[in-house]
């Protein structure tokens, strides 16, 4: 299926669309050999051979999107100079590399996503965006609505005021509380600094929703691949209209081009619901 070139090249992860037609038009591109300067040219990534810079755009059959709920103890990265065990390790049998859509803390658990679609990956982050992320906050001791109240209408952290958040009290234990926090900023630690500024002590994090989607009952360290209608949902496309077709990236090692082939918290709330 024929595709624009921009996006092909952005869906590979290497840049945005818009650093992708400044390559374009600075006559970096070739397909199948030939120079393209023009915008709203079109290839085939399934049969074409793009190049950029001279290198050869890796082509898979697929585009993979992937919910994994994320046991505490691991790195939400490629490599760790610690040696420490990364989210990746846990993907046993996905044909591709696949990154991940931000980061959990190290000791945080829950859901995180992890793809192969750059430009997918892209949207969803951008903050224009405002996706909603749900958490699950066990705090020491006892929560009082004041606290709460605080947390939902912003607090002041080193990096600036938090904007508002839906905050709930989920749980109540002898011990500890059950707090639910959905915020749609995605500051370093974001979850944890919030709590401290209240002087809540975190004892465990979980994220439990993405925007639309929940973290359901996967167990930790399980992963499963994401519906064609959550992938859109997601990213805010129509149910309908948008397709599923190759995507590409570099493989610095190797310059050949390559096919592989390979799913709410209840409470009292404070602040506003937004999705
Ligand atoms: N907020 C945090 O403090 N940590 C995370 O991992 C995610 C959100």
């Amino acid at each position: 299926m024929l595709e624009r070139l921009q996006k092909i090249i952005s869906a590979a992860g290497i840049t945005s669309r818009r650093a992708s037609e400044a390559l374009i038009l600075n006559g970096q591109v070739a397909v199948n050999g030939v120079v393209v300067t023009e915008l709203g040219s079109k290839a085939d990534p399934s049969k074409d051979s793009i190049t950029v810079d001279g290198k050869v755009l890796k082509i898979s059959a697929q585009r993979l999107y992937i919910l994994l709920n994320k046991p505490p103890g691991y790195i939400t990265a490629l490599k760790d100079s610690q040696g420490r065990p990364l989210v990746t390790d846990l993907l046993k049998d996905v044909p591709e590399r696949v990154y991940p859509v931000g980061r959990l803390d190290y000791n945080t658990e829950g859901l995180l996503l992890l793809t192969n679609d750059g430009e997918w990956a892209n949207r969803l982050m951008h903050p224009s965006n405002e996706i909603e992320k749900e958490y699950h906050v066990r705090v020491r001791g006892k929560v009082l609505d004041q606290q709460l109240k605080r947390m939902a209408e912003g607090v002041e952290l080193d990096d600036g005021k938090t904007a508002p958040a839906v905050v709930n009290l989920v749980k109540s234990g002898e011990q500890n509380d059950w707090i639910s926090v959905a915020i749609h900023e995605g500051r370093n630690r974001q979850v944890r600094r919030m709590c401290e500024a209240v002087s809540l002590s975190v004892v465990r994090l979980k994220r439990i929703r993405y925007g639309s989607l929940m973290l359901g009952t996967l167990r930790s360290g399980q992963f499963r691949y994401l519906t064609e209608s959550e992938v859109k949902q997601l990213s805010g496309e129509p149910a309908t209209g948008a397709s599923f077709t190759a995507s590409a990236r570099f493989d610095k090692s190797d310059r050949s081009e390559k096919t592989t082939r390979p799913k709410h918290s209840g409470g009292k709330t404070i602040g506003r619901r937004q999705q």
